[in-house]
């Protein structure tokens, strides 16, 4: 039980990544101390994987956390797998560099353990994380993601981010990399939403085709954050199939959901600030769904999107406008 609480699966350029990540994201309105109060409950609990972003504004905590549970001798660096994201005002070849160092700064960490590109619509470069005209109109930039790519690159190259990544893209615009001239290094990952409304199955199993890992986040049914989710839309975790499953296994919904992704081969995030929560999601390593459990879950499929970013859909690189 011990290893199997660290699994982890071969990325495309060797590395290992757990399996099980702990999604750091929480609304403005949350005080950014609990980010790291819940990591280190995190660690605590089992989590090896944790996942962050210059957007989050919580870097400083969440870096504090890890080296404090280093200092304690309660892992070493070398175990713990750290996720950050370039924020889409850095798409710029020439910012992509000075965006990781920022990050690492705010960590206090000499490199990452997976740089992401955060999303492919770029916004105008500044201090500001979404940048607004007078009409509160978000500044679009616009930049060839090739170069951001190859940027990237050298930070692998350079040793300050041991894999490199992509998140929200969509196939054409991982075809786009893939397919570039002199490409060095292939995305070990895409991250995007998902979970049983949104199954991802094409991009799934486009991505196993490339030997790309999908990373689901909002795999509980998203933080239903006011600033990014329509609140309105359906809540997830009160699903009756997963409801049913959830009794059928004397588990949770919440499991259900999280161990659907492990078995169809997708590494999963799971957000908590929640002592009793971040343990309880540890469980996932503990039972098996059935294949009959798995085909029931992939009919919840309804291609439905709680994180639909609607303020940039007139962005040039929007990414869910194709099919997948
Ligand atoms: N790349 C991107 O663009 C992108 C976008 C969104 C998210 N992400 C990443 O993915 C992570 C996860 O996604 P998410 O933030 O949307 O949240 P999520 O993992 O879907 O979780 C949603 C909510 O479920 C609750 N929860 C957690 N465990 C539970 C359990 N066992 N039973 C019942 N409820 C439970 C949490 O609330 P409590 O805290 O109260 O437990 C949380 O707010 C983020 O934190 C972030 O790291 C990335």
């Amino acid at each position: 039980k011990m290893d199997l609480k660290h699994q982890c699966v071969k990325l495309n350029d060797g590395h290992f990544i757990p399996v099980l990540g702990f999604g750091t994201y929480a609304p403005q309105e949350v005080p950014k101390s609990e980010a790291e109060e819940a990591t280190k409950l995190a660690i605590d609990a089992g989590f090896r994987h944790i996942d962050s972003a210059y957007l989050y504004e919580n870097e400083d905590k969440v870096g504090q956390a890890i080296r404090s549970k280093i200092a304690d001798g309660i892992v070493k660096r070398e175990d713990i797998f750290y996720t950050s994201k370039l924020w889409v005002t850095f798409l710029r070849p020439e910012l992509v560099r000075p965006g990781l160092e920022k990050s690492l700064k705010k960590l206090q960490l000499d490199y990452v353990d997976l740089y992401i590109i955060h999303n492919p619509m770029a916004l105008k470069p500044g201090e500001e994380l979404l940048p607004k005209d007078e009409h509160g109109k978000l500044i679009f930039d616009t930049v060839d993601l090739c170069a951001t790519w190859e940027a990237l690159e050298k930070c692998k190259d350079a040793g300050l981010a041991k894999s490199i990544g992509v998140s929200n893209f969509n196939r054409r615009q991982l075809e786009m990399i893939l397919n570039k001239p002199g490409l060095k290094y292939k995305p070990v990952c895409n991250q995007v939403e998902c979970h049983p409304y949104l199954n991802q199955s094409k991009l799934l199993n486009f991505c196993k085709s490339k030997d790309i890992v999908l990373v689901a986040y909002s795999a509980l049914g998203s933080h239903r954050d006011k600033k990014w989710v329509d609140q309105s839309s359906p809540i997830l975790l009160d699903d009756p199939v997963l409801g049913a499953l959830a009794k059928k296994h004397k588990r949770t919904p919440a499991l259900i959901a999280l161990r659907y992704q492990l078995q169809r081969g997708v590494v999963v995030l799971a957000k908590s600030y929640n002592e009793k929560r971040i343990k309880e999601n540890m469980q996932v390593f503990e039972f098996q769904l059935t294949s009959e459990d798995m085909k029931v879950l992939d009919n919840l499929n309804r291609n439905f999107r709680y994180v639909t970013f609607d303020t940039l859909i007139d962005h040039p690189n929007y990414p869910f406008s194709d099919e997948y």
